[in-house]
């Protein structure tokens, strides 16, 4: 069976999730369903990166030690990504023993292989990225991503002889351009490579709260290099036993390693040259996502006040459509206007109007009304049960037959390739062209006149299999939605290869079909902006 191992970036540990982290992790689990519904054994890794100066500050400031904060944050992190129904098969913190001995490892794996040296460092570090910065690099002196000003650093430290490895990274990415996407970001980092790579620190000896250096314990390992680990330690690394010597042999090479475009250089190079020295095959592909950005075009942050809760944003909805939302759809619609919304590897923006816009357009104009006419039909015309025989195709139903048939591989390559808004376009595609079919065919006019009858369950036959297929393919965007939906048509549904081999069958619904009661899943949303969203 064929396999794919998915990573996210994992979030610092020293503030809560907000709509931003929220984008990323519902990229990738859009990828990780998409893969698992085609028949594909997925593995789909995030978590928190707890190490560092800047959760030892955070900690510190509220009075509690780095452990017991972090503890408290896995909480809250969980709690915000079950809530939104992230399908993670491992959530990994790098405070964990099992991950810290393996950094170890890896670095004396480094050093033994000569690429560990010691030197003096001077430089200017953002603790918001956790990152030093050159002077060419800073706006007006500040960092490009927090606008705030570099500390001076000076320290004894151990360094990372990254610009041996160059030349190596330019010849792999000129080999294999799909090792980072989308191409604006291959152009950047090579750029970065092509301009000369200095050595890196890798140690910091002011820092208490990280992974103790193998070779001097008086110093921690950089929180970068600890982070990046995490991609392998969690996946069996160390191979010291059957189970993770089976871990690895199953899982590694990662297939795609998902980040935002700020930390492609972390990605794209640092990552692969680590892995080079330590003699480990690299990922396949590392793919870079945009922004969210507040609806002002800034950049969202707690000191402008305008972080999201994406938790928040659910219950804010649910409340809008008037409780009518069910508790267990209400982050649905955040999850869809994410991927809807934002073009592949570019900016997107989110506000509250802009959320319920698409929500009402999209889920209560299009699918919501869509599945309540097929459902309510087929209760008024056939009390819920197909019976009968079904007419022939008539050039109506075989138009919409076309168009679905159309849809699904265009939708396949566009989630194949991480254009996620181009697939719910074209899946959009398929509900509105039904709607405009219950327009066409005026299944109430057939109703009156049980000549037609035959006719009417063609027609609702072929409704309820354009649903069914539009289900499907909403499944990696809105799971819950998905299954309730095809539990609406009745079905046993989804089955978890719904993606796999789907095609037109509308037999399915005929002859003795039953579904279920009328219903209205995403009831419309006329209220203005609540305070907190
Ligand atoms: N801890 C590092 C990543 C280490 S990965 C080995 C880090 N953490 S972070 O919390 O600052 O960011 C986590 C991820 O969220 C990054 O990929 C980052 O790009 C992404 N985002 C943070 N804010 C974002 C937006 N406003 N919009 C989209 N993604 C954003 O970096």
């Amino acid at each position: 069976m064929s396999k794919y191992y998915l990573t996210t970036a994992i979030d610092y540990a020293n503030g809560a999730p907000h709509i931003g982290h929220t984008f990323e992790k519902v990229l990738a689990d859009a990828m990780a369903r998409f893969q698992r519904l085609r028949g594909v054994d997925t593995w789909f890794q995030m978590g928190m990166d707890e190490h560092g100066l800047k959760v030892e500050q955070t900690a510190e400031a509220q009075g509690v030690d780095p452990q017991t904060f972090c503890d408290a944050m896995a909480e809250t992190y969980l709690r915000a990504w079950r809530a939104l129904d992230l399908s993670f098969d491992a959530f990994v913190r790098t405070s964990d023993p099992l991950h810290m001995k393996g950094v170890q490892a890896l670095f004396t794996r480094f050093h033994d292989n000569g690429d560990i040296f010691k030197g003096n460092y001077e430089g200017l570090y953002c603790v918001g990225c956790e990152a030093y910065y050159q002077e060419k690099d800073l706006l007006d002196g500040k960092c490009p991503v927090h606008h705030t000003e570099p500390k001076k650093v000076k320290e004894e430290n151990y360094f990372f002889a990254l610009s041996k490895y160059g030349e190596r990274l330019l010849r792999h990415i000129e080999a294999h351009p799909e090792f980072i996407e989308p191409e604006m970001r291959r152009n950047e980092v090579t750029n970065v490579i092509r301009s000369g790579l200095d050595d890196i620190s890798v140690s910091r000896a002011s820092v208490k709260w990280g992974v103790p250096l193998p070779m001097d314990p008086s110093q921690t390992i950089y929180v970068w290099i600890d982070a990046l680990l995490n991609y392998a330690t969690f996946v069996g690394l160390s191979q010291h036993d059957d189970a993770t010597r089976a871990m690895w042999a199953r899982w590694w090479p990662a297939d795609c390693h998902v980040v935002g475009k700020d930390i492609t250089r972390f990605h794209c190079i640092i990552w692969p040259a680590m892995l080079m020295s330590a003699g480990v095959e690299l990922p396949r592909s590392i793919y870079a996502h945009g922004w969210i950005m507040s609806s002002d075009g800034g950049k969202l942050s707690k000191t402008a006040g305008n972080v999201v809760d994406p938790v928040v944003v659910g219950e804010e909805l649910r409340k809008a459509a008037g409780e009518g939302l069910a508790e267990a759809l209400m982050h649905e619609p955040l999850r869809y206007f994410l991927l809807r919304e934002v073009p592949a590897g570019r900016d997107g923006e989110f506000s509250w109007d802009l959320l319920v816009e698409r929500y009402n357009a999209d889920l209560a104009n299009e699918l919501g009304n869509l599945l309540n006419r097929a459902l309510s039909m087929t209760h008024r015309y056939f009390g819920g049960t197909l019976d009968g025989e079904s007419g022939p195709a008539e050039p109506l139903d075989l138009e919409l037959q076309a168009v679905a048939s159309d849809v699904i591989p265009k939708y396949t390559r566009a989630m194949s390739t991480w254009q996620f808004s181009a697939a719910m376009q074209e899946t959009w595609r398929l509900i509105k062209r039904a709607n405009q079919y219950v327009q066409e065919t005026e299944p109430w006019t057939l109703a009156r006149d049980p000549a037609n009858r035959a006719r009417l369950v063609r027609v609702l036959a072929t409704l309820l299999e354009s649903i069914r297929i539009a289900a499907a393919l909403v499944a990696p965007a809105m799971p819950r939605s998905a299954a309730r939906i095809g539990s609406d048509l009745g079905l046993s549904w989804p089955s978890p290869h719904a993606l796999k081999d789907l095609e037109w069958s509308p037999r399915l619904f005929a002859l003795g079909h039953t579904v279920g009661a009328a219903v209205v899943l995403f009831p419309r949303v006329q209220a203005p902006k609540p305070a907190q969203a």
